[in-house]
């Protein structure tokens, strides 16, 4: 310590009187293996390469090094770096330090990634990290918070809060998600703040010229990951932090909820009515009045007399049943309630400081708490779910896991509440509520899901949560919580889940017709329609409110709400392998559009960073346009990247040529004759696109997702147009199938096919099957390869040599031909 020296002092960026800014000294800078340690005053900084485009930053005063613990990071790692004068460099970035301890993140062509625009504000043990923000950089991330797809010039607070009827500019919600990507022109870089206690983060609000990160407390340890494409930092936090697991299938179908369906009879009459109506759906929910006075792990035996035998039938009928089993256990000594029984016995409630137990109000009334952080505890709360599994329960739901408190300051528990941490890589001690509070819904759904995998090891686990920190997709799906029936928060929901996405929340949805409020029969078929292609499709809706199911306005309205749901189990072979992608390279299911066109603009900057987020796209093949202004019925404007584009429901081609900057002068007048797309919104459509060069699959209809489709999987293509801005000729797709449920996929079983094809140049098609991977036999014993916008020439087809017959369905000509995991080749002309 004897070269530093602490600076007090005034530091005008923050305005804040007595902060200690780190430096003044000169820094002092100890090289190791895979990257440095330096100090300046009182304060140390270390920076290492996990990977060479992943680095760490932790900064800590005095001697000691904190705990390296984390609740998040699971993805490991250390590379060699090449020491250089003031810092390192690895295969990928370089990395400075100068002596205040500012830091400095290029790339290896010099283009800076990250400057800190000040040295590390500290004030006691609250610290702030700040950051230059230039003009093109665009923020994306932070978890469910509403508000624009771009975090720019906003501020933000993570503190898991219960937020019934939120809107756009609440702040904090339900999710503490502190990971959010710099995307500037075409260099992407992620930062996650791994800190636990109530964080802040700031993209231009207080200085445009800057974005801030810091927490009143705890670790200042940071994570950089370098693109530069947005989609590979998507895909290094799913390294850091985990992918959303494959779901069971049914999990993609559609669900059906309400606070609440009581008594029994009611919950039945929805399943008929979906059955009657030929409504495809996969899952219903209970809500908490199923429980005995809202406790937790009971069943309300007046209103739901046979609950087993409900649970069979509706399994005969194909749907599965998730509950609610909210944390909070009732406060009932000696009446048999085994939660609270065996809690007690085995000392597994939070605590006050003075040792009694916690104890706070929410629906059952008095309430105790599970201590999470305890591995021991979350396995005595795996077992609860014993009865529930032996009943046939297949999911489950963690609701008011913030966790949500209504008598407690700020509507949650004290800050004083003791949690006993007794997890591998932490040192077992005690913390309070303000360093837990934000992992403790997602310490909740991992002991949930744990618990799950204990009791049905070979069954995938579908746990929803509404609380969770970073990383807890690993454990459960989550929702949007308490949002409204109301024409913003319709539009709303694709920015949100957008931002989950790509904050490891792939799957995710909202209630769908809005769970405050009313929806007006319009609202609610829109709705319907635009989730239809969002992640998690689940119908929910308040006590009080109208009812919600696709049948209640009319016959009209319910035809549309059918149509748009059977289009998403026609889909499912699609989106089963959209799901499976994302549980291997955390790529989300529903994604901004500059994740997918990463350099599509004139100057190949990445596509839709500023246009507000409106559209979607779906995997990478589809895209989805709904009105930005959902309740306006003038024309909009739908922009599509450069390239061929087909309309998914009448198979319209259309070309959108690149901005005029980047074409020669004949491609130039094209461009400029090109019209806006210009749609006239009706509440009977929604505009889909499918990207050219598309092999889609497709299934035949089914009213669930445990039908096993009737007929050949469609392999539709959508051949690239020649000429104008296109890459190439060629068109590729793939599928993705097993048993839906299990893991066995692990264990080989499992089919995954590619397709590719081209167009040759007399105007046919060539169009070769891959030999399967995988061992699972998969439903389709044919496929129906079929061309979208195309017609024969000379009417000749062959598969593997032979010729067969071309027939049109549709208005599409193709052939239906053997599907046995063998390779083939079909020719069209
Ligand atoms: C709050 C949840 O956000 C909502 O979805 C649920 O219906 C109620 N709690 C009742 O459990």
């Amino acid at each position: 310590m004897s070269k530093a020296k602490v600076l007090q002092s005034v530091f005008c960026g923050f305005g804040l009187a007595g902060l200690l800014v780190v430096g003044a000294a000169g820094q002092d800078i100890t090289p190791d293996a895979s990257g440095l340690l330096a100090r300046a005053g009182g304060v140390r900084l270390q920076v290492n390469a996990l990977r060479d485009d992943v680095i760490r930053v932790r900064m800590w005063k005095g001697d000691a090094r904190p705990e390296d613990a984390s609740w998040a990071v699971i993805g490991h790692g250390k590379v060699p770096v090449t020491a250089e004068a003031k810092g390192f460099a690895t295969k990928d970035l370089r990395i400075s330090v100068d002596e205040r301890l500012m830091l400095t993140v290029s790339d290896l062509q010099g283009n800076v990634l990250q400057k800190d625009a000040a040295p590390v504000a500290w004030e006691g043990n609250r610290f702030t990290v700040s950051k230059q923000r230039g003009f093109d950089d665009h923020f994306f991330g932070l978890g469910d918070k509403p508000g624009p797809l771009d975090r720019g010039g906003q501020a933000f607070t993570m503190w898991n809060t219960d937020s019934f009827g939120w809107q756009e500019s609440t702040d904090p919600i339900y999710k503490s998600v502190p990971f959010f990507m710099d995307v500037n022109k075409g260099r992407t870089l992620g930062v996650f703040l791994d800190n636990t206690w109530r964080t802040s983060f700031d993209f231009g609000r207080a200085d445009e010229k800057r974005y801030t990160f810091g927490s009143l407390d705890g670790p200042l340890d940071y994570y950089l990951m370098y693109g530069p494409e947005a989609k590979e930092v998507v895909k290094t936090w799913a390294w850091l932090t985990g992918p959303t697991p494959l779901p069971p299938m049914w999990a993609l179908g559609f669900q059906q909820s309400r606070y609440s369906y009581f008594p029994e009879s009611q919950l039945r009459e929805v399943a008929d009515r979906l059955r009657k109506d030929r409504i495809p759906s996969d899952v219903l929910w209970l809500d908490i009045d199923f429980q005995h006075k809202n406790w937790p792990f009971t069943v309300d035996e007046q209103g739901y007399p046979n609950f087993k035998g409900m649970v069979k039938d509706l399994a005969d009928e194909r749907f599965k049943l998730v509950v609610i089993t909210d944390l909070h256990v009732a406060k009932q000594a000696g009446v048999g309630y085994a939660p609270y029984e065996s809690g007690t016995a085995g000392d597994h409630f939070v605590k006050n400081p003075d040792g009694s137990t916690y104890v706070g109000v929410v629906w059952p009334g008095p309430a105790v708490f599970p201590d999470f952080t305890r591995k021991q505890t979350r396995q005595w709360w795996g077992t609860l779910y014993k009865g529930f599994v032996a009943d046939g329960v297949a999911g489950f739901w963690n609701d008011m896991n913030e966790p949500a408190v209504f008598d407690g300051p700020g509507k949650t528990m004290p800050d004083t509440v003791q949690h006993r941490i007794d997890e591998p890589g932490f040192k077992p001690r005690t913390a309070t509520h303000l360093e837990i509070h934000n992992v403790y819904g997602m310490e909740n759904s991992r002991a949930t899901f744990e618990g799950q995998l204990a009791l049905r090891p070979n069954e995938r686990p579908f746990v929803m949560t509404r609380a969770s920190y970073a990383g807890g997709q690993r454990y459960a799906t989550t929702w949007t919580g308490d949002n409204s029936a109301t024409w913003n928060h319709l539009r709303m929901t694709v920015p949100q889940l957008v931002n989950l996405g790509l904050s490891g929340f792939s799957l995710a949805g909202a209630d769908v017709g809005g769970f405050a409020g009313s929806p007006p029969a319009d609202l609610l078929t829109k709705w319907l329609e635009i989730s239809a292609f969002q992640p998690i499709d689940r119908d929910h809706s308040a006590k009080g409110t109208r009812m919600h199911e696709v049948w209640v306005d009319g016959p009209e309205q319910e035809a549309i709400r059918r149509r748009f749901i059977e289009e998403r189990y026609k889909l499912m072979p699609y989106l089963y392998t959209v799901a499976e992608e994302t549980s291997r390279d955390g790529v989300p299911f529903n994604r901004p559009l500059f994740l997918e066109f990463p350099r599509a603009t004139a100057d190949g900057s990445p596509y839709d960073l500023t246009t507000g987020g409106g559209e979607f796209m779906v995997g990478e093949r589809l895209l989805v346009a709904p009105n930005p202004s959902p309740e306006e019925v003038a024309p909009y404007t739908i922009h599509l990247p450069p390239g061929t584009w087909y309309d998914y429901w009448t198979g319209e081609q259309t070309t959108r040529a690149g901005a005029v900057g980047t074409l020669d002068l004949e491609q130039r007048d094209k461009v400029i004759a090109q019209k806006p797309l210009l749609v006239t919104p009706k509440l009977e459509e929604l505009p889909v696109y499918v990207r050219g060069g598309t092999i889609l699959p497709i299934a035949p209809l089914t009213q669930n997702t445990a039908e096993v489709p009737n007929g050949p999987l469609t392999l539709r293509v959508y051949p690239l147009a020649a000429g104008l801005n296109t890459p190439g000729e060629s068109c590729s797709g793939e599928v993705y199938a097993d048993d839906g449920h299990s893991f066995d996929f692990k264990r080989g079983e499992f089919a995954r096919v590619k397709f590719s094809c081209a167009v040759g140049a007399d105007g046919g098609l060539t169009f070769e099957v891959a030999k399967q991977e995988g061992k699972w036999k998969p439903w389709w014993k044919e496929y129906r390869v079929e061309v979208v916008g195309w017609t024969p020439g000379k009417n000749e087809a062959t598969f593997n040599g032979k010729g067969l017959k071309m027939t049109q369905v549709d208005g599409r000509w193709g052939v239906t031909v053997p599907a046995n995991g063998a390779a083939g080749r079909v020719e069209l002309r």
